[in-house]
């Protein structure tokens, strides 16, 4: 403080010279200690303003006899200049430091170390998802995509459901009020390409698909699957196994166990389902990950195709599933809360 205090507590003598009368003294004293602009605007009024008490005294001198009133007069004007005179030196140091804390907040160290902008990165699925592209493009896949929002004919018909076909319930979905629907798998994408396309060809189609799913941990009603669809001359359930295998021990490493196992699919036959040996993170044991469905493609869709004579197989999956193998996530729904502290973790891991 610059206020000649002593110990802190200002006196009257050093706010408002020898001369200040020594009832001055409580008056100054509290305007020493205005905390703000606003406390000593009301220690202003208080004091000098219309009311004021010093007003009020220079007021009453009127009413004295001249011998009187010149002392008094004297005195009241001393009074006076040595408050206005504090009122002026605390606001002065308020205002000092006010600067002084701005300043100070405003200060920069142009020798600390820049702050780095932090860096974007992509999610892990869609590393992991361009991963399964590299691969099926390095075994000569083209890569295809289609429309989320599907019509029954696509997503269902063509792929031999009938209407009220029980195979419907397994995958039940959200619908659209024109009738149309969010598609539940990505095998829609057979039809469609094989309508625009002669064979052979091999095609992936990676995308998002929807079920109306109770979530846990390996269950989201949004996810994303890859299609794959060959079509040929004599393709056969070997060709089928091969493209399976070389998947799985691209992306896991070599060796990795598949198994295939009879299911019923309408849209394939033979149908399977595939499963990769992994380590369940979760419980540290060993055991098989059911990762989708696979099979010869059926002749009724190829029909719908307007295809004849040619063989076929077809696998789709869901690709979080195999996301969670390799780096050891225990819940499906990590890929899609946006939490920082599982998203940094998977920074340029691929
Ligand atoms: N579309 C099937 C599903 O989502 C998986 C599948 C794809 C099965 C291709 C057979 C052939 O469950």
């Amino acid at each position: 403080m610059h206020d000649g205090s002593e110990n802190g507590r200002p006196t009257e003598a050093a706010k408002a010279g020898p001369q200040a009368p020594a009832e001055a003294g409580p008056w100054l004293a509290a305007i020493a200690e205005a905390q703000d602009a606003a406390a000593l605007q009301e220690l202003r009024v208080r004091l000098l303003g219309k009311r004021g008490e010093i007003t009020q005294r220079l007021k009453a001198l009127g009413q004295l006899d001249p011998e009187a009133r010149r002392e008094a007069g004297r005195q009241v004007n001393l009074l006076k200049r040595s408050v206005e005179e504090a009122l002026e030196a605390r606001r002065a140091e308020l205002e000092r430091q006010r600067l002084e804390a701005q300043l100070a907040s405003e200060r920069v160290d142009v020798t600390l170390p820049g702050t780095r902008p932090p860096q974007g990165g992509l999610h892990l699925l869609t590393l992991v998802t361009n991963r399964l592209l590299d691969v099926f493009q390095s075994l000569g896949y083209e890569v295809v995509t289609g429309p989320e929002l599907e019509t029954d004919y696509y997503n269902f018909e063509a792929l031999n459901f009938p209407p009220d076909h029980p195979a419907r319930d397994t995958q039940d979905t959200f619908w659209t009020t024109d009738g149309r629907l969010l598609r539940t798998h990505t095998s829609p994408m057979q039809v469609r390409y094989m309508e625009t396309h002669r064979p052979p060809f091999k095609v992936v189609v990676p995308g998002k698909v929807f079920r109306n799913e109770a979530v846990d941990v390996t269950h989201e009603a949004q996810f994303n699957q890859l299609e794959a669809l060959v079509v040929g001359e004599r393709i056969t359930m070997a060709d089928l196994r091969g493209a399976i295998n070389e998947m799985a021990q691209a992306l896991i490493g070599p060796g990795t166990k598949t198994r295939l196992q009879p299911t019923y699919f309408p849209f394939v036959e033979p149908g399977a389902e595939f499963a990769i040996w992994w380590t369940n993170p979760r419980t540290g044991r060993e055991e098989w990950l059911e990762l989708g469905g696979c099979g010869m493609v059926h002749p009724k869709v190829f029909e719908a195709a307007g295809y004849e004579g040619v063989t076929g197989f077809a696998f789709g999956f869901g690709i979080e599933r195999l996301a969670l193998v390799p780096y050891a996530i225990p819940d499906i729904r990590y890929f899609y809360q946006g939490d920082m502290r599982v998203l940094e973790q998977f920074r340029g891991v691929l």
